[in-house]
């Protein structure tokens, strides 16, 4: 591979700005990369805008100015029809976990391969080898009305990466839990990172901020400021 390619950032932004309808610009001249294997922290106050740009992350937004490249590809002169195919190289976990009630952990973890017709034989080993790794290994058969607040993180960490994907974003992931399983979620996310997927963990908790080292993406009216 030569040299420019494997320096490629994962995601760039140019001068992105994006308003909702005909509302006012929430998030302005957004300039910044996400490099390959790196871990940063998506901060500011409540409103600044963290979920509307995880969303422009997860391609379910449209900026609208700037450029954004995703992969290398300039992400609007990507066929509609291609975007599931990007998306799944980015794994999310939302605020509201979005799991399924009728489903068990093992069948939540598993629904995104399910749905595309995988055979159980081709993921079932992994979705098991998954969920041990986050600690729901007696967990699997149980459903999410039942899991804990924390357990219910987890199983939503399990379903983000089963698609191995490049780059994890994390929308508020240590919102509904205590300080010691903010601390193992935390740990979860740096291990991941270590293994070489990029993450990002939206969040307005200082006290787990101040527990690693790692980049600061700080939202404030609408421009970003970065701490590396
Ligand atoms: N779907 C939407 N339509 C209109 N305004 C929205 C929508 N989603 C969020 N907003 C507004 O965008 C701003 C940023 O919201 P959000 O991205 O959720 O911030 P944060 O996650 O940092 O709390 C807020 O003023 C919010 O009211
Ligand atoms: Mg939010």
């Amino acid at each position: 591979m030569n040299k420019q390619k494997t320096d490629l950032p994962l995601i760039h932004f140019e001068n992105v700005g994006l308003r909702y309808g005909m509302g006012p610009e929430i998030l302005r001249d957004l300039t910044f990369d996400i490099p390959k294997k790196s871990f940063q922290f998506l901060t500011g106050p409540s409103g600044a805008g963290k979920t509307t740009l995880l969303r422009l992350l997860f391609l379910s937004l449209q900026p609208t100015r700037g450029l954004i490249r995703m992969f290398g590809r300039d992400i609007s002169d990507i066929p509609r029809p291609e975007l599931p195919l990007l998306r799944r190289r980015v794994g999310i976990i939302f605020q509201e976990f979005r799991l399924l009630d009728h489903l068990t952990t093992y069948e939540n973890v598993a629904l995104p391969l399910r749905v595309r017709g995988k055979d159980e034989s081709s993921y079932k080993t992994d979705v098991l080898e998954l969920l041990k790794w986050v600690g729901l290994g007696e967990r699997i058969n149980v459903l999410p009305p039942v899991l804990s607040g924390g357990e219910k993180q987890r199983a939503a960490i399990a379903r983000a990466l089963i698609d191995r994907p490049e780059i994890l974003l994390a929308d508020e992931p240590t919102a509904n839990v205590d300080p010691p399983m903010a601390r193992r979620l935390l740990n979860l996310f740096l291990e991941l990172n270590r293994l070489g997927t990029a993450v990002v963990i939206a969040t307005h908790d200082l006290a787990l901020m101040d527990q690693v080292e790692a980049r600061r993406m700080i939202l404030s009216e609408g421009h970003l400021e970065i701490h590396d």
